[in-house]
């Protein structure tokens, strides 16, 4: 990478922890491989720094921030405008600061999971298709927003705390349908996909226990979670024949209209960001 100058655009992610970020990594790939004068950097501000800090992008300092867990929520409710796709997932994932002060959010992690499901399981079509998506929070409110935008005949949530789930129901209408994690038989019934959008089974932290009788046997089965890459839900799902998605392609995904929007024009296509975020991972590509 070329030394940074003062005519260097600077752009960037905020999350909190940061470090584990594979935006950087991916982003500055990019950004080499199409020789940009710029630089990505993390930032992991004290939360209650997170609106002066954002605040202080305004009027172009900074080109743009992706947002990472735990300040989406936060990044759209400061923003002076949205995209329709980030108030329908009730978070950003993408901030863009004008020279003007003005600061608009957006959302591409929808883009994201619609992508990882192209590649990785291009027979899958969501429309008229019944989704079951696992949780309730911010993840799995951008993904049944992205699959009802699709076309999805219907969404239906799986959450420990039901409440959560009926409120993305309230905000998102009636083809989202909420259930609890005893009701998984019916959840599954005639789903073409089931998506993990919850934390279990991340590395080191608690397990996703679930079986997936009754899950129709050629159900997509996808994970956001991509520490480890193959999680045990995607190790059963592949063991019993399901396609399965890894949350690393979404990842990549959301980041490609990111850098888009970050830096006005789509990322070169000879770069092989997803070996360089295998390798980081510890893993062959
Ligand atoms: P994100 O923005 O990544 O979706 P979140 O808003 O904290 O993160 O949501 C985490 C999701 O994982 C929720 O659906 C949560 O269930 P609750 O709404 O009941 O809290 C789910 N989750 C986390 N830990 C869980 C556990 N031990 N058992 C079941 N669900 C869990």
């Amino acid at each position: 990478m070329k030394a940074p100058t003062a005519a260097t655009r600077v752009a960037g992610v905020i999350g909190r922890p940061v470090v584990h970020s594979l935006s950087p990594l991916i982003q500055n790939a990019w950004i080499d491989g199409a020789k940009l004068d710029a630089v990505y950097v993390a930032f992991s501000p004290s939360p209650d720094w997170v609106a002066p800090f954002i605040n202080g992008c305004r009027g172009g300092p900074v080109a743009g921030l992706n947002v990472t867990l735990p300040f989406k929520a936060q990044a759209l409710a400061l923003a002076d405008d949205a995209t329709d796709r980030a108030w329908r997932a009730g978070a950003a994932n993408l901030l863009l600061f004008g020279d003007d002060g003005g600061l608009m959010a957006d959302n591409t992690d929808g883009v994201g999971l619609m992508a990882a499901l192209a590649a990785q399981a291009p027979g899958f079509a969501a429309r008229g298709r019944t989704v079951t998506v696992l949780g309730a929070g911010g993840a799995a409110r951008g993904a049944a927003a992205a699959l009802l935008e699709a076309g999805a005949g219907a969404v239906r949530l799986v959450n420990r705390t039901r409440a959560k789930a009926e409120e993305i129901a309230d905000a998102l209408g009636e083809r989202i349908s909420v259930f609890g994690w005893d009701q998984l038989p019916a959840a599954f019934d005639g789903a073409a996909a089931l998506i993990n959008s919850t934390s279990l089974g991340l590395e080191g932290g608690e397990p996703l226990e679930l079986s997936l009788d009754g899950l129709p046997a050629h159900a997509v089965v996808m994970d956001m979670v991509y520490r480890p890459l193959r999680t045990p839900l995607l190790q059963a799902a592949a063991g019993a024949g399901h396609p399965v998605v890894d949350g690393l392609e979404m990842l990549i995904g959301q980041a490609r209209p990111s850098f888009e929007a970050l830096f006005g024009r789509a990322p070169p296509g000879d770069v092989d960001v997803r070996a360089l975020a295998l390798k980081a991972l510890g893993m062959k590509a």
